[in-house]
């Protein structure tokens, strides 16, 4: 049942919100999901108007609505918008903002509390938000949506889980990580358990090694502050990789429950090989990126940005082999690797199969046949591709690569975007694509070795020219000779 709601942003005229929160909820006003009589308080230490905010709105929107603003989705939508002026961690403010939605009977008494904001202030707002009253739920259910990064490490990441544990209980914490609101990331899990004909194949038996890649052509994007104290492998590894990995590995549930899918998961994580502090050279590979050119455009290595310091070794890439110890999956590598300023923006499920048992064709022209390969192309290009060897017309005895494509392989300007899905799922009580603490805390488990490592170890870090894939000295993470980064979802 879809109940109105009052929708809180707190840190609303910030860039989450500007650019995922907003369009976000301008597409589900369009699709007509937004349950009626549900309102949106746009929390903020600027003041603005409802009408100075409602015409920013369109200076928002321009180029972010699908198909170009409609003036009544955009009518609709700002009949819902109230801009509230105040300090989130002020406890007077929020009594303030209590008084305000009490004081106007228009307003549903149900409330999301969304946390657009620097998560070192989570612990501060949950706090205020309790104190000031905001977090009983006599008059309504109280939800609280927070975003990664939950924690810088494994203690971090505890002391928080306590501290918003003071106030709200495990089923009012929507933790997202938006990956799992992506299309192509739920296929995954549609891709395996709605074709009975991958299931026999999808074990240490048949498949080789997996491929999970993320690769940005942007650099830190502003964001120097952030990024220099956090690095690729808590940015991205520790979060939306492994989330992936999840789905590609575990099996299936018993039914879609979010405590049943999550159970799964959970699984997971919990039969990755610990990595021992002396063997993290062994699996992990961090390097920055250096001047280069990125789409013919020269672009500044990463220690010249503005707010990094000269002799930073922050990791801007960083690759991770991984071994799950369970009956599906024991001693077949995975393989994640993520990087900015990268040659391409790209990401990719990569799953090569093993060669046939037996080399029928080594005395002909064709020699070594080439594997199998399964490609998930996340973004930008939704792409599921199975890719076969076929003969090549002709008398002689030759192959090539071809593949079964899904129909909507396609490279969209009308994608869903992420934010959508988790908008609503939030809206409609649904906690199957958000974190429960145990998958945080698991995955903090298993790069808390490497980042501990790479903290200490500060003196020097491998480069990589920006518009590259990497440097080539990761490939020593390769089990075998015949192991290489696939970089590309089209035929090799
Ligand atoms: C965020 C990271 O979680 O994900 C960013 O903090 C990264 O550094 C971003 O750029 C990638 O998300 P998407 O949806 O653009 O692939």
């Amino acid at each position: 049942m879809m109940e109105p709601c009052t929708f809180i942003v707190f840190g609303a005229t910030g860039n989450l919100s500007r650019n995922k929160l907003l369009p976000a909820m301008y597409h589900l006003e369009e699709a007509n999901r937004i349950p009626d009589g549900s309102a949106i308080i746009g929390f903020s230490r600027q003041a603005f108007s409802d009408e100075s905010w409602q015409e920013q709105l369109t200076g928002i929107l321009q180029n972010k609505a699908r198909g170009g603003i409609k003036p009544e989705v955009m009518s609709r939508l700002s009949a819902r918008l109230h801009m509230f002026n105040g300090d989130m961690t002020d406890v007077a403010s929020l009594r303030e903002l209590k008084q305000f939605i009490e004081a106007r009977p228009e307003l549903p008494r149900n409330l999301i509390f969304y946390m657009a904001i620097p998560p070192a202030q989570y612990t501060r707002v949950s706090q205020a938000l309790a104190d000031a009253g905001l977090a009983r739920e006599e008059q309504g259910w109280r939800r609280l949506v927070i975003e990664k990064p939950f924690g810088f490490d494994i203690e971090s990441a505890r002391a928080l889980d306590e501290n918003l544990h003071r106030h709200f209980r495990e089923a009012q914490i929507f933790r997202i990580d938006h990956y799992l609101g992506k299309a192509m990331v739920q296929n995954v899990l549609v891709f395996r358990f709605a074709n009975l004909m991958l299931e026999p194949l999808w074990n240490r038996n048949y498949i080789d090694h997996v491929q999970i890649t993320h690769s940005e052509t942007q650099g830190i994007a502003g964001r120097a502050a952030f990024y220099d104290n956090v690095g690729a492998m808590r940015d991205m590894i520790q979060s939306h990789l492994l989330q992936m990995l999840t789905l590609v590995a575990m099996e299936p549930p018993p039914n879609l429950d979010a405590e049943s899918l999550r159970d799964e998961k959970v699984k997971v994580l919990k039969s990755i090989r610990p990595i021992a502090k002396r063997a993290v050279n062994a699996h992990a590979f961090r390097a920055q990126y250096a001047a280069g050119a990125v789409n013919d455009k020269s672009v500044a290595g990463y220690v010249t940005e503005s707010g990094i310091a000269p002799h930073s070794t922050t990791e801007t890439y960083a690759a991770l082999k991984l071994y799950i110890d369970n009956w599906r999956w024991r001693n077949v590598p995975f393989y994640l690797r993520t990087g900015k300023r990268m040659a391409q923006n790209s990401s990719v499920i990569s799953i090569r199969f093993k060669h046939p048992p037996q080399q029928l064709f080594r005395k002909t022209p064709i020699e070594q046949i080439k594997p199998n390969w399964i490609i998930l192309g996340i973004q930008p290009q939704e792409c599921m591709r199975i890719e076969l060897q076929v003969k090549q017309p002709g008398l002689e005895l030759l192959t090539h690569t071809t593949s079964l494509d899904a129909s909507y392989c396609s490279h969209s300007d009308y994608q869903l975007d992420a934010y959508e899905a988790l908008l609503l799922d939030a809206i409609e009580n649904d906690r199957s694509l958000f974190l429960r603490y145990d998958e945080i805390e698991l995955a903090w488990q298993i790069i808390d070795p490497i980042i501990k490592v790479w903290d200490t170890d500060r003196d020097f870090i491998h480069t990589y020219p920006s518009g590259s894939w990497g440097p080539d000295e990761v490939n020593k993470l390769f089990d075998r000779e015949d192991h290489y980064w696939r970089n590309s979802i089209a035929h090799e």
